[in-house]
């Protein structure tokens, strides 16, 4: 057995589970009618309810201990001051930076970052401004009306789900499309929905070796060269990466890249140049709003008391269960159409960043270390997969995010996407036993007989964990907040399992294997082997 888990702090844990394996989060809201605002925390625009979980204030004493043994106050030192923590690939771990208000010079590799991150700022707020005023145009003299982002993971998921998010403060009458995979069906939708001649072509990849990015960016170039005939690269292709040398190779004007550095992780991305899409479309006041909110929750990070620390607090929730419960598996939940991508960005800020084998030092681990994110928008899960979370055989906690208001005042739909949210969190917590249930069919009409025979179909086990969280309104500021909580829940989780969050070996072997069997298939005209080479 790995040290990790042999340690007192986990072995007390796992003690103190056993005591309150059997009793209800049902009683313990009877027993104490003030444990949703005992077990709840408000950072900025964000109300975490994390009472509707299987925990006592005991279990917390006990989680804070586990906390201590891992020293996370030094290691969040190091990760803000910009210490090499993502020790297999040598690098800082400086996405905060990039939203930090403090003024404060960071020196990273002998140089002030601060003023790096200043000058891409500069630049794109001139180049925003340049789109929304007109001076930036087409080659042909159009105005750009549609951005067209190229990239894939981190170079797409965060400016995707952030526009997505945050439509209703657009500024601009600026249309965003996405092209991640390398499907030419997306490509093609995009291209149908477009006017070449006011297009901009965003080319977001930190290597600008991503397979995926540069075959679409090959392709839409071509579709542009057939469309234009004059040179539209300079109008309509820009370049986000780390890697500028490899854009102005393949023909991207040095005036059309914008830089971000090693130090910024692809899913902890959107917070640099490769935000531009959101700050194309809110305009650069909204933008640093954005970077305002997720500056709040990192200086509530750094701050907090451990069980005042709402990052920390989601981040040993997740512990408890994966490790303590052996749940497998967590669902995000935003009830919220705006919300959608949003699971999908967590997809890979948790699972890319957690789901590892080793620990820091390369020895294997014998605990699980991060659950598979998965979810849908509400109400959407109701009518899918909710089944398995209320009557299923496997323990999911879920995370609720609800909206106190909506874009429109008093809108009905909002007052039932919020009772939706609340009243499936409050069935996972409460269930319904078999003699309630068989006593609701026999006030239903049913003999006693036939109550009897449906009455364990319909019984509801109940006692399943979440968690609320309720932004006051979905805005710059908030959304900044709820990514920066993840992003450092993601942070806290991989500390306590003694792990390196930031790199992503993982992705790798695919990558080795695709060239060969590419190559076959291109060479073959039957359909590719299945059987490994
Ligand atoms: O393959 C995984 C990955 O490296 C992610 O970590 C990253 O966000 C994505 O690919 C895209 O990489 P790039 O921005 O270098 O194109």
């Amino acid at each position: 057995m790995n040290s990790l888990t042999k340690q007192p702090a986990w072995q007390a844990l796992s003690r103190h589970q056993a005591d309150i394996a059997n009793q209800s989060m049902r009683d313990w809201f009877l027993q104490d009618p003030n444990r949703s605002s005992s077990f709840a925390l408000q950072v900025g625009g964000i109300h975490l309810d994390y009472s509707r979980n299987i925990i006592t204030s005991q279990s917390l004493t006990l989680l804070e201990n586990l906390v201590n043994s891992v020293n996370l106050k030094d290691k969040t030192n190091a990760l803000f001051a910009g210490l090499p923590i993502n020790t297999t690939e040598n690098r800082a771990v400086l996405h905060t930076a990039l939203r930090d208000k403090s003024n404060c010079p960071l020196i990273v590799n002998g140089e002030n970052i601060a003023d790096q991150i200043k000058n891409t700022q500069d630049a794109m707020l001139a180049f925003t401004a340049s789109i929304h005023n007109g001076h930036w145009v087409g080659v042909t003299g159009k105005r750009i009306k549609h951005i067209v982002n190229l990239g894939i993971g981190g170079s797409c998921t965060g400016p995707k789900m952030a526009t997505e998010a945050l439509k209703d403060f657009a500024i601009s009458p600026l249309s965003f499309h996405f092209i991640s995979s390398v499907d030419k069906a997306e490509i093609n939708d995009v291209l149908a929905q477009i006017d070449p001649e006011a297009t901009l072509f965003i080319v977001s990849s930190k290597t600008f070796t991503t397979l995926e990015t540069l075959t679409n960016t090959e392709t839409v170039l071509e579709w542009m060269r057939s469309k234009i005939s004059h040179n539209v690269l300079a109008n309509h292709f820009i370049a986000i990466t780390a890697a500028s040398e490899k854009a102005m190779a393949f023909g991207i004007p040095k005036a059309n890249i914008f830089p971000f550095w090693d130090w910024v992780g692809g899913r902890y991305s959107i917070w640099s140049a490769i935000g531009l899409p959101l700050m194309l479309q809110l305009g650069s006041k909204q933008f640093n709003e954005f970077l305002n909110g997720a500056y709040t929750m990192d200086e509530h990070f750094k701050s907090a008391p451990t069980l005042e620390n709402m990052p920390v607090l989601l981040a040993l929730l997740s512990v408890w269960y994966v490790n303590i419960f052996q749940t497998k598996a967590q669902a995000i939940i935003p009830y919220s159409y705006r919300l959608r991508h949003f699971v999908s960005y967590l997809q890979q800020a948790e699972m890319e960043s957690n789901g590892k084998c080793v620990t820091n030092a390369g020895n294997p681990i014998d605990y699980p270390t991060c659950p598979i994110i998965f979810g849908e928008e509400g109400c959407n899960g109701q009518h899918t997969y909710h089944q398995l979370l209320h009557q299923g055989q496997h323990l999911v906690p879920c995370d609720f995010i609800l909206l106190d208001h909506a874009t429109e005042a008093n809108d009905k739909h909002h007052a039932i996407m919020q009772a939706s949210g609340l009243s499936q969190s409050s069935a996972l917590m409460r269930g319904k036993s078999e003699n309630e249930s068989f006593k609701e069919l026999l006030i239903a009409g049913l003999s006693e007989a036939d109550a009897a025979r449906l009455a364990p179909h319909k019984m509801i086990p109940g006692n399943r964990p979440s968690n609320i969280l309720r932004l006051k309104e979905l805005n710059p500021y908030n959304l900044g907040s709820l990514i920066a909580l993840y992003e450092h829940k993601v942070f806290v989780s991989g500390v306590i399992w003694d792990i390196n969050s930031f790199d992503q070996w993982g992705v790798e072997l695919g990558k080795q294997l695709l060239p060969d069997i590419l190559k076959n298939i291109q060479t073959t005209s039957s359909q590719p082997e299945t059987e490994i080479g």
